[in-house]
């Protein structure tokens, strides 16, 4: 079980390593902590957001993002598992 932390706010979720950090912001079910989303499988990049700290991983073989974007630390929740605490911003 790992922590999310949003900023700038510093609000907090619960990020199982099983679950998305998509599905447990969901889960957390707090108004500020809505995330935008679409496709949910990583292909329309709605829910793209920063990673500001922390380490994420995906299941599948390609997320829709460009190994520039990855270097910056973006990230789509939808298909994101966090592999540690994490902070992100929600609003790339
Ligand atoms: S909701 Fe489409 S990429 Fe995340």
């Amino acid at each position: 079980m790992f922590k999310a932390t949003v900023v700038p706010s510093s609000h907090t979720f619960a990020a199982p390593a099983h679950q998305t950090l998509l599905q447990s912001a969901e889960a957390a079910n707090a108004p500020d902590l809505k995330l935008e989303s679409s496709c949910r499988n990583g292909t329309c990049r709605t829910c793209l957001c920063q990673l500001v700290q922390g380490q994420v991983t995906y299941r599948i073989e390609w997320p829709g993002l460009s190994v520039d974007e990855k270097r910056q630390g973006l990230i789509l929740p939808c298909v994101a598992y966090p592999a540690s605490d994490v902070k992100i911003r929600f609003a790339a």
